[in-house]
């Protein structure tokens, strides 16, 4: 079975966020599936650089506004087709934004570029290589299926890792595609007038998934949906959620080389030594106190404005803060203003670094997740393997994979974590009192550290159920 994965993104080529992880940890999971995984990615310089072993592969005269080619070869050992194009890749730093913050201007074609050559190539432009399945991940590759369906390609999966970000253009958009008429439809890219790309995908796919269950269903309404759940309700008997799995070799506690003091279940004390680390890198006061992490995009998304305003209660509760993220101005400043307000309680680090992020999972007490919506969430899941409790909303994936320390669940000895609901200042800040006082009885925490180190959050299952959905498709 030969599946071709299109997406914007591909740890560790490309990261800005958990489609990256998710791209990048499949391919390996699938061939223990015997699926044999090839990945088209724009050719950024990042990409570019990483490429070995590069062959030409197919050439375009003209690729949405210049010559292109395709090249083949591989990087971190994923089989992976690059899509050189300099007029719309060559450009440093964030794949999405100019310098000035804002999305380039002609982000239409450099995307319709990703779904339109990995359309090509799952279809066999080049003889030696067909697709049984093209697999396409979020708005960026979103055309693919579109592609596919109209040109006569292979069968196709749409993966929604988040609805909020649908690719939508003027109808103008439309000329440029190089589809036929009745692309511009209903049942194709037509979006109130407009094109929009997820639209599309979404309307022409043989498959829909997205990274777990209770998002699925949630997508499904109004409240969810952000005007896509009428056409996802019409299409729910294609519709599945797949949670994700984490790459347990990149995040192993017990071999993890980024991290001062490596552990395992058995062995959770040693955790102490990288509490000592963090604290010492947040320039947060030394104690075996309560010290909460968070490691996140500070958008509203994440509920990160809420939780900005929730500080002086967590402080309040005698707990500290170490804090690692990047987004919002505005919560920027929040967050930095609380750590002026609270020196040696409340670390601030306003950045991205994977480094450090391996660091706070293995010396905090708990990962804070307080997400309006979660499509999945993967800071829970690394938290559940590094000892690093997770708190969560009640949400998409967090609902999927953390069981909130409630009577019933610690009797059962079940917990893993907290969950809360809904996410508002007043329930933050009493699940942060709710917390701080289960982490004054060291075996109760104990018990959900070890619980949660042995959950299973390996890709496993979740890349059998998308090999038996490849299967099914190539059948029916
Ligand atoms: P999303 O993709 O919506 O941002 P996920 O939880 O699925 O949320 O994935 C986020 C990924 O990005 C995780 O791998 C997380 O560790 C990483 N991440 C987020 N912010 C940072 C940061 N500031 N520094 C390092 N890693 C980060
Ligand atoms: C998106 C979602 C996140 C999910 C990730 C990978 O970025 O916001 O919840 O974990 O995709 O699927």
């Amino acid at each position: 079975m030969k599946v071709l994965s299109a997406a914007s993104e591909l740890f560790p080529l490309v990261k800005t966020g958990g489609l990256a992880d998710v791209t990048g940890a499949l391919p390996s999971a699938l061939s223990a599936e015997d699926v044999e995984v090839t990945s088209v990615i724009p050719g950024y310089p990042a990409v570019m650089a990483a490429l070995e072993k590069a062959a030409a592969f197919h050439a375009y005269k003209d690729l949405f506004g210049g010559p292109a080619q395709l090249l083949r070869g591989t990087a971190h050992g994923l089989d992976i087709i690059a899509i050189d194009a300099p007029h719309l890749f060559d450009r440093p730093g964030n794949p999405y934004l100019g310098k000035d913050g804002l999305d380039w201007p002609d982000n239409a074609g450099r995307f319709a570029a990703l779904g339109k050559a990995a359309a090509d190539v799952a279809g066999g432009i080049n003889h030696r290589y067909r697709a049984d399945v093209l697999h396409c991940h979020d708005w960026q590759a979103a055309l693919g299926p579109v592609y596919a369906r109209f040109l006569d390609g292979p069968k196709s999966v749409m993966t929604v890792h988040n609805i909020a970000f649908q690719g939508q253009f003027p109808a103008t958009v439309f000329g440029l595609l190089g589809l036929p008429q009745q692309a511009f439809a209903i049942d194709g890219v037509e979006y109130y007038g407009n094109v929009g790309y997820l639209k599309g995908g979404l309307a022409t796919a043989d498959a829909i998934t997205t990274v777990s269950p209770t998002y699925a269903q949630e997508i499904c309404t109004p409240e969810y949906g952000m005007g896509l759940d009428g056409l996802l309700r019409a299409r729910r008997h294609v519709l599945r959620g797949i949670v994700n799995g984490i790459d347990t070799d990149v995040w192993n506690p017990a071999k993890d080389a980024l991290i001062p003091a490596t552990y395992n279940a058995t062995t959770l004390k040693k955790r102490v030594a990288n509490k000592r680390t963090l604290e010492a890198r947040f320039k947060i006061e030394p104690g075996d106190g309560l010290l909460h992490g968070v490691i996140s995009r500070l958008t509203w998304q994440k509920g990160m404005d809420i939780f900005a305003a929730s500080l002086d209660a967590l402080v309040a509760t005698g707990a500290r803060l170490a804090l690692l993220g990047t987004g919002e101005t505005a919560i920027e400043n929040a967050v930095f203003e609380a750590s002026m307000r609270h020196p040696g309680r409340i670390g601030v680090i306003i950045g991205y670094d994977e480094e450090l992020s391996h660091l706070l999972q293995a010396g905090a007490d708990t990962i804070l997740v307080p997400s309006r919506f979660e499509p999945c969430g993967l800071t829970q899941l690394y938290g559940l393997r590094y000892g690093c409790v997770p708190v969560v909303a009640r949400t998409g994936g967090l609902n999927d994979t953390v069981i909130d320390a409630n009577a019933a669940a610690l009797q059962a000895q079940v917990a893993t974590g907290f969950q809360f609901a809904p996410v508002d200042e007043a329930t933050l800040d009493h699940t942060l009192a709710r917390t701080a006082e289960c982490f004054t009885d060291q075996k109760l925490w104990r018990g959900l550290q070890k619980r949660g180190m042995e959950q299973d959050v390996s890709w496993g299952r979740s890349a059998a159920a998308y090999a038996q959905l490849y299967r099914n498709l190539v059948k029916a």
